[in-house]
């Protein structure tokens, strides 16, 4: 590598209409660095890495790449240039296999794909970086993760060593974060450069060599990660001083409003996914629920909300803050949701589920797709005025209510799907993975809005991925371990180290 650095950006400027995304931006990234850019939700990630990777086109500015400089106009351009991106919405081809997707658009000689030797250069990618790769899989059947690690291999495969990854981690379990971890590692000793987008600052710190940091658009500083805290990066994404606490009101006359026994459930596989469960929720209080990924959080949450078919024996009764008893299984997801049990779950892709992309944030409000699409239905607040309070209240930028989804920041989708739940006043809000892909602040804004719910005694059952956020939030923790309870225990009280046994200590009994 002739030149230390990869790519100079100088006094780069790209605007949408009258919205500012990068304002003179100015950046460089070295080979044989991992420098995490970091930045508020919408403060310009995302487009100043688009230009790179040949989506967008500066209004302005210079880019360099090896010490020349560039006009890239295409993600071609890019390619040919060393530059790969991993995107936060995966750009890969449903019907075809892993090989297919990695060969797609490579420009051919003869006008045909050799499937052969394309086999062969993938075989020595994934092994010089440790990747498990099932080269006939078809991406519709691949987990999450497994898209994740075929998108990187493409722009591996396809000679990249400048390497962007937007949010990789906002969706992989903390141990397939850690798998991606070594990946990179393994990359920085190659002396490719690559590029981390994260709202996770304790990865940040982890793999980083160095920080960028974002605010409204504009370049703020870059520093090294070694002299860097959380709460040095927070104050420089936000611009003043911040504190990072969360409140834990002591629960107010808490009233029984579910109670679950016996609950159990099989997946669409025949296999144990909850197995005999018993709990109460009470309104007024959070209860959190630990686990790691898989053990059953997902399918306990949609069993409450009726998109999960339960076995003979299974109880779930609501106890309605009008004093009737409702049991409900057997009863369909909206029915359920009209008695004040509302599901809020962020799903992995944002825009695959729950919003429609070329909907405004109003239209959106009045969609509700528990029946996974079939039956839409109107929601009975008026939409523009729950799409203004959302808006308001945390502070998703929009040029306006009707603008589509599709183009709002991966953060501020969040809000509107999170929002939407919250605004509908429930009486049960079973929420997951809520702050997934906010940033620092807003997901503080979040933990404020699930206390809110709390005081005025909604029962807020959360799921989410930080067991320090888990504790420091929740009154009583469910533990989960292969789909069976281990333990309610009080958040106030409970260890870190218990929680964490209690988590893995059912392990193998299951498998
Ligand atoms: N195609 C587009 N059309 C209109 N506005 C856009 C478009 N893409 C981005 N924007 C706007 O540009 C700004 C920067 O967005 P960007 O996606 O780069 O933010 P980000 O830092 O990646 O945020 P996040 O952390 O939420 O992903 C936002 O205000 C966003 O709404
Ligand atoms: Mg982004």
């Amino acid at each position: 590598m002739e030149n230390e650095f990869a790519v100079r950006m100088v006094n780069v400027t790209k605007t949408f209409g009258s919205v500012v995304a990068n304002d003179s931006v100015s950046l460089d990234i070295r080979f044989g660095e991992i420098l995490s850019l970091l930045g508020e939700n919408g403060s310009g990630k995302t487009t100043l890495m688009n230009m790179l990777a040949g989506l967008y086109y500066p209004d302005f500015g210079e880019i360099f790449i090896n010490g020349k400089q560039v006009s890239i106009e295409s993600p071609h351009d890019a390619y040919a240039l060393g530059i790969g991106m991993v995107h936060q919405h995966f750009k890969l081809i449903d019907v075809f296999n892993a090989v297919e997707n990695i060969v797609l658009g490579e420009t051919r000689a003869n006008g045909k794909y050799d499937l052969k030797a394309a086999s062969k250069r993938i075989h020595e990618i994934t092994d010089r970086y440790g990747f498990e790769l099932d080269e006939k899989k078809k991406v519709y059947e691949m987990s999450v993760a497994e898209k994740q690690t075929l998108e990187i291999i493409k722009v591996l495969y396809r000679g990249a060593n400048i390497l962007i990854l937007d949010e990789p981690t906002a969706v992989l379990t903390p141990q397939e974060t850690e798998k991606l971890f070594n990946v990179l590692r393994e990359m920085r000793k190659d002396g490719k450069a690559v590029v981390l987008i994260t709202h996770k600052l304790n990865e940040v710190l982890e793999l980083s060599d160095r920080v960028t940091v974002l605010r409204h658009g504009q370049y703020i500083s870059t520093v090294d990660t070694s002299k860097a805290t959380e709460l040095s990066l927070t104050e420089e994404m936000v611009g003043e001083k911040v504190t990072l606490d969360i409140e834990r009101p002591t629960p107010d006359h808490p009233q029984k409003r579910l109670d679950i026994s016996h609950l159990t459930v099989y997946s669409e596989e025949k296999l144990k996914t909850l197995d005999d469960v018993s709990f109460t929720v009470y309104g007024g209080e959070i209860l959190g629920i630990a686990g790691i990924s898989g053990c059953g959080q997902k399918e306990l949450l949609e069993a409450i909300a009726g998109l999960q078919i339960v076995e003979p024996g299974s109880k779930i009764e609501f106890d309605a803050p009008d004093g009737s008893v409702k049991d409900l299984v057997g009863r369909s997801p909206r029915e359920i949701a009209s008695y004040g049990v509302n599901l809020s779950f962020v799903p992995e892709d944002r825009l695959g589920m729950g919003l429609v992309a070329s909907m405004g944030m109003s239209a959106n409000m009045m969609l509700k797709d528990y029946e996974k699409g079939k039956s839409p239905f109107l929601n009975r607040k008026d939409p523009q005025e729950l799409a203004s309070r959302i808006r308001e209240e945390l502070d998703v930028s929009t040029p306006s209510l009707d603008t589509p989804v599709r183009k709002l920041s991966g953060g501020n989708v969040q809000k509107v799907l999170v929002g939407r739940e919250i605004a509908s006043s429930p009486t049960v809000l079973l929420t997951a993975y809520a702050v997934r892909g906010l940033d620092i602040t807003k997901s503080y804004t979040i933990y404020g809005l699930l206390n809110e719910q709390k005081k005025k005694g909604v029962a807020v059952v959360y799921v989410g991925e930080d067991l320090d956020v888990l504790m420091a939030l929740s009154d009583r923790i469910l533990v989960l371990c292969g789909g069976k309870a281990n333990g309610m225990l009080d958040a106030r009280t409970a260890t870190k180290e218990e929680i964490g046994r209690r988590m893995t200590e059912l392990q193998g009994v299951q498998a």
